[in-house]
């Protein structure tokens, strides 16, 4: 057996010693939200279990109703969180409200989550995930909803669990991404891949095609450009699961284009800007591929609200450049 493996509290701790005026607490932020996702794996792992109890009745063994997986998620992430002393304002996607943190337990973190993004795999047991962004306090007063509308390029750190076959977290503080998966046998996650960098091209298109007479022109034609490549060349093969966590995985493992774009019946597209659009950009841009709405950088935005939206199109560089390449045409 290893017994010198690289946990992921382990790595934050060798970061935190390389990094001038580090004093701990992105440490301690990280590990908080490491026991939630624990704890979320644990759910979720159980969950196809606890439904099929629940054909004799609604309540579990011991009485209790079942709490949708969804609720606990977001309950484990604002206790784990608050209780970390390291963050003031939590943004959450299951919260419509701002959830300021008591003055005596803040921290100088804002942390937006979406606690367990993918809702309708959860039934049928395909993958799912958990999202994070973290940004700081730019001011030594009190947090309010403000603090939390800052744009992604001022992002310390963010990232996201996977419960896929296995559970992998892949989190960057700035300093590149790295993936970590955990371990059931000792309970930790241990550094799988360091440094990940995507290929600046891929073989893969992944968009949900059943909005196809929604497109605007250049989307339609960029998806057929794929699936009828000029000069004979292979077409791209398609993957779609329907889980940005599970999709972006894919995506920056094996490289190729996700696409959540404005549609006619979406301008806005569907993915929102604090918790699953600017996370995502931020690790996509970390690991040397490339993130846009179409028009403008993701990271770049300014959210109006917590909850904004906006469209998204990211993954390696030349297959979201190619993108942007064809709208730049059809804008002519
Ligand atoms: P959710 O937050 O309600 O789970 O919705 C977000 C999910 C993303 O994970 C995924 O990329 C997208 O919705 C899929 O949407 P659609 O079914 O419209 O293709
Ligand atoms: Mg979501």
């Amino acid at each position: 057996m290893e017994t010198d493996f690289m946990t992921l509290t382990r790595f934050m701790l060798e970061e935190q010693g390389r990094c001038d005026g580090a004093t701990g607490e992105m440490t301690q932020l990280l590990n908080a939200i490491c026991t939630a996702v624990k704890a979320v794996s644990s759910a979720v792992r159980k969950a196809g279990m606890a439904k099929l109890y629940g054909i004799a009745g609604s309540q579990n063994t011991t009485g209790d109703e079942q709490k949708k997986l969804d609720v606990l998620a977001n309950d484990v992430f604002i206790n784990m969180i608050k209780s970390s002393f390291t963050a003031c304002a939590l943004v959450s996607e299951e919260n419509e409200n701002v959830i300021l943190v008591d003055v005596d337990k803040a921290g100088k973190y804002i942390v937006t989550f979406d606690p367990l993004d993918g809702s309708s795999n959860i039934d049928c047991l395909v993958s799912i995930g958990s999202i994070f962004g973290i940004w700081k306090k730019e001011h030594t007063g009190n947090a309010t909803e403000a603090d939390c509308l800052q744009p992604g390029s001022k992002m310390v750190a963010a990232g996201y669990a996977l419960f896929g076959s296995a559970t992998a977290m892949v989190i960057s503080t700035g300093c590149g991404v790295n993936e970590f998966m955990l371990d059931p046998a000792i309970g930790e996650f241990v550094l799988t891949d360091r440094s990940i960098m995507m290929k600046t091209r891929g073989k893969i298109f992944s968009i949900n095609e059943g909005y196809a007479q929604y497109w605007d022109d250049a989307t339609k034609e960029y998806i057929h450009s794929k699936k009828f490549p000029d000069d004979g060349k292979t077409p791209y093969g398609a993957r779609y699961i329907g889980s940005m966590v599970a999709d972006m995985h894919r995506t920056i493992k094996y490289g190729g284009i996700f696409l959540y774009p404005s549609t006619s019946k979406t301008p806005s597209g569907k993915l929102r800007l604090q918790y699953e659009s600017n996370p995502m950009a931020f690790l996509v841009e970390q690991a040397g591929g490339m993130a846009t709405t179409g028009e403008t950088r993701i990271l770049d935005l300014v959210p109006k609200g917590i909850h904004d939206r906006c469209p998204v199109v990211m993954g390696s560089y030349h297959d979201v450049k190619e993108y942007l390449n064809c709208r730049a045409k059809h804008a002519k």
